[in-house]
């Protein structure tokens, strides 16, 4: 088993609500799998190009307009690389401003590319990653459902992107209520930390 760790968050474990899930779920996984083999992209310290005038048309086939789009070019296909060769991806995230944190956005702008992924087909697009097995731990200041006004896009941005590329269902290990502080967002990480090692031993 080949599991990718996406780590989306700039925090310490010690501060993040996601990164202690993502640390709970990681350990049972191994407990249960002691011969995976573990690999991790940290979104904050390793470099993850974002598509700007240069580098989208190169992203398209272009060839690059420079040796720094080359550079770049080789840096996305080196983060589509890892991805691929991953049965389990496992995405550490908090919501920020109802969604994802930037480089996650720009993660997924390089994972998800047509011939790759998914690719277009007379009936419709079709995804090429459904074998994948795709776990969101994240963390959010507010709660949200069903008497709560607002909504996080984080889960479901990410649910629409692997749909598209052929993964059905995405794990959602969630600590909300962070904002409350104390007892609150403890239970609450407590209780998420449980799922994730529920989720871990079902793998
Ligand atoms: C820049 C920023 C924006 C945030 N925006 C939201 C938001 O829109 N909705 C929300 O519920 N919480 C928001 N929060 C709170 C975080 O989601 C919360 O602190 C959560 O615990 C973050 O996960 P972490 O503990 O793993 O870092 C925001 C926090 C930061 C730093």
């Amino acid at each position: 088993m080949k599991v990718l760790r996406v780590i989306a968050n700039p925090k310490t474990v010690e501060s993040s609500a996601s990164l202690k899930i993502e640390q709970a779920f990681m350990s049972a996984l191994l407990e249960k799998h002691p011969d995976a083999q573990v690999s991790t992209i940290d979104l904050y310290e390793e470099e993850v190009p974002l598509l700007d005038a240069k580098l989208l048309p190169a992203f398209f086939g272009a060839p690059p307009a420079d040796a720094e789009v080359e550079r770049q070019r080789e840096r996305q296909k080196e983060i589509l690389e890892q991805f691929l060769a991953a049965d389990v991806v496992v995405i550490a995230s908090p919501v920020w401003n109802f969604n994802a944190p930037p480089k996650l956005k720009a993660f997924m702008d390089t994972v998800m590319v047509a011939g790759k992924t998914f690719r277009y087909t007379p009936q419709g697009p079709l995804g090429l990653i459904g074998e994948k097995k795709v776990v969101l731990c994240s963390a959010s200041g507010l709660l949200y459902g069903e008497g709560h006004p607002f909504q996080e896009t984080l889960s479901t941005m990410l649910q629409n992107q692997f749909a598209f590329m052929g993964v059905e269902k995405l794990t959602i290990l969630t600590a909300p209520g962070q904002g409350a502080g104390g007892e609150q967002a403890a239970t609450s990480t407590a209780a998420a930390i449980e799922q994730a090692k529920a989720a871990a031993a079902a793998l």
